[in-house]
């Protein structure tokens, strides 16, 4: 099981965002639907032994997270309105610090990075870390940045774990899973 994280800075943490307006009004929650789309779709087939978490730290009650599950998500399509509708709904929903279903695979909690830090052992995914195909063994658990940097609090979080380079430039996150997954398939398919 692969599981993904991207934290959203400007996130939005209520549902009324307007799904026409997602990168303005929803605080980027475009490049988070983009990255759904990465983790989870291939051309006619659907990755199923994967989570993504999206930390939303926007406005007005952050921070909270949303998980989808690929192996139980339903009405998820490839577009980014499609993505953006579920997490709008989950939005919707009051919450605690327990996850909480809003549709078939997806769940939201308040809650942030140090609680995700908490329960499983995320690996840093970073333009300036050491080049993945210099590792024999890969982590199962990735954290990145929406289109902006950690921030300084976020980065003294992070200060031990271990950074991974999927290539020497910096790419938008959704393509930076993508790659991540193209190096995941190469090794399992034993290139
Ligand atoms: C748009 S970047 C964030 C801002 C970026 N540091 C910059 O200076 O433009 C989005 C995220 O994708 C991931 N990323 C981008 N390029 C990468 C690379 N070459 N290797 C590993 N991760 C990468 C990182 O997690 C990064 O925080």
């Amino acid at each position: 099981m692969l599981r993904i994280a991207v934290v959203g800075h400007l996130a939005r943490t209520a549902g009324d965002y307007n799904l026409s307006d997602m990168p303005g009004g929803a605080g980027r929650m475009d490049v988070l639907c983009r990255c759904i789309n990465a983790s989870f779709f291939l051309s006619h087939e659907f990755r199923r032994d994967v989570e993504c978490y999206l930390v939303l730290l926007g406005e007005p009650d952050p921070p909270k997270t949303i998980r989808f599950s690929g192996e139980r998500v339903r009405y998820l399509s490839p577009d980014e309105r499609s993505a953006g509708s579920l997490i709008k709904k989950a939005l919707g929903l009051p919450v605690g610090m327990e996850f909480r279903e809003s549709t078939p695979g997806v769940e939201v909690r308040r809650g942030g990075l140090a609680d995700l830090l908490g329960k499983y052992h995320f690996s840093v995914l970073d333009e300036g870390g050491t080049d993945i195909r210099c590792r024999d063994d890969l982590p199962e658990a990735f954290l990145l940045s929406d289109h902006l940097n950690f921030t300084p609090m976020e980065e003294e979080m992070l200060a031990e774990r271990e950074r991974i380079s999927v290539g020497p430039r910096a790419l938008h996150a959704d393509h930076a899973i993508t790659v991540l997954w193209n190096e995941i398939d190469r090794r399992q398919a034993g290139w």
